[in-house]
């Protein structure tokens, strides 16, 4: 993650005043808001004694191009400058200019998921796959030049993964293949029901690893979303090294869905190579490919309607339910007394983190505020 460590003599509220900072409650985290390019986004600014970080503000993170180093550099020189100290670390060295146009081609914005019939405007009637955690886009990019009259959505979490999959798609020139920068849980029924050929999900993140199980992408409420989006007859197409993981996937699909295996038997060895960075690395390592393919063969009659309009007046500032969360984390000032509040909501074990003006007892949006609004976030709020 980008960022600048300062040793400096004085302190950041010294400049509060000459700064549009925003101070948390307790003093002790500033933000500075940022708009750049198309993106809008807060540098988080830490001080302990003369230690100051500066860094990207991990819920409202833009995607780190080349211009949003340069000004993070240059803001971090300033402060250097003003509270008189220096740079002692940072990473913030330009190895290759970010080449604006391929998000303009091929990105698919959140502002742009959160109105309503998106993916119709967007896919017009061509049939769609979706790839979730498309990684450097590999097997989209194969798939979109083989299937020139159907289109490809991938989703990745991983800014640098996601800048080289934008670049693939360009050098293969693909006029059918977009993609969405953002947590694929968030944005699964921001689809319409009935609507996806194949969803594809290619080595997904190891999970074997305790702690991050309830990171996992495929779990009963995600494998339920998949089933809705897809389109009868539509199957959903899991790859992977990990035993553990292509036996635990089966129970969640066959205990939370009516998806049936289109095979005989459930998982079985994969006789195909899609040849993504992940399948050429376990490859390598002589691990035996495991697939899944499950149908759909009822259709599911599901609104996805979940417009949200703002301004909303709350009327409870914290409230935890069993399955959703609405809670504020912090609150933050700056000198013309404008509030803006850091909250957590949606479902419960994968609630999204997002910042909005409050005013009185109402809550309004800001360029920085980053989220999609599904039906988890809806529920989150009417709670
Ligand atoms: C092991 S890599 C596999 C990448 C690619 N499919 C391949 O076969 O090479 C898993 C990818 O899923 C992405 N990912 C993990 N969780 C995600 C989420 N919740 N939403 C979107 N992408 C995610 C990771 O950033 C990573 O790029």
């Amino acid at each position: 993650m980008p960022h600048a460590v300062l040793n400096v003599d004085k302190h950041i509220s010294d400049i509060f005043g000459e700064y549009d900072f925003f101070v948390s409650s307790d003093k002790s985290v500033f933000l500075y808001p940022v708009e750049l390019e198309s993106e809008a986004f807060f540098l988080r600014l830490i001080q302990k004694k003369e230690k100051l970080i500066v860094k990207l503000e991990k819920s409202t993170m833009p995607k780190i191009t080349s211009s949003v180093k340069e000004f993070m550099y240059n803001f971090s020189f300033e402060l250097r400058e003003r509270l008189n100290g220096k740079i002692t670390n940072h990473n913030l060295n330009i190895t290759r200019k970010t080449d604006y146009s391929l998000f303009d081609r091929y990105e698919i914005k959140t502002s742009d998921i959160n109105k309503s019939e998106w993916i119709n405007n967007l896919c017009k009637n061509k049939k769609i796959n979706l790839e979730i955690g498309m990684g450097s886009g590999e097997f989209i990019t194969e798939e979109a030049l083989k299937n020139k009259n159907e289109s490809f959505i991938g989703v990745e979490i991983l800014n640098s993964d996601f800048y080289i999959a934008l670049r693939r798609f360009n050098s293969a020139n693909l006029n059918n293949a977009k993609a969405v920068y953002y947590d694929a849980r968030a944005i699964l029924n921001r689809f319409k029901p009935n609507s996806i050929k194949r969803v594809y999900l290619n080595f997904p993140e190891p999970w074997f690893k305790q702690k991050k199980i309830k990171h996992s992408v495929l779990t009963q409420k995600t494998a339920k979303k998949i089933e809705t989006l897809l389109e009868v007859g539509g199957e959903f197409v899991i790859m992977t090294d990990n035993y553990p993981f292509a036996v635990s996937s089966a129970l969640i699909i066959e205990q939370s869905t009516l998806l049936k295996s289109s095979f005989k038997h459930s998982m079985f060895l994969s006789d195909t190579s899609i040849k993504t960075k992940y399948e050429k690395k376990w490859k390598n390592y002589k691990r035996t490919i495991y697939k899944l393919v499950y149908k759909k063969h009822f259709k599911q009659e599901k609104s996805y309607k979940n417009i949200i309009h703002f301004p909303i007046k709350i009327k409870e500032m914290d409230t935890v339910g069993k399955e959703y969360v609405f809670r504020i984390l912090n609150r933050y000032t700056n000198k013309d007394s404008k509030t803006i509040i850091e909250i957590t909501a949606g479902y419960s074990k994968n609630p999204q983190h997002v910042f909005f003006e409050l005013k009185e007892d109402k809550i309004y949006t800001i360029p920085q505020s980053n989220f999609v609004a599904n039906n988890d976030f809806l529920c989150a709020v009417l709670l």
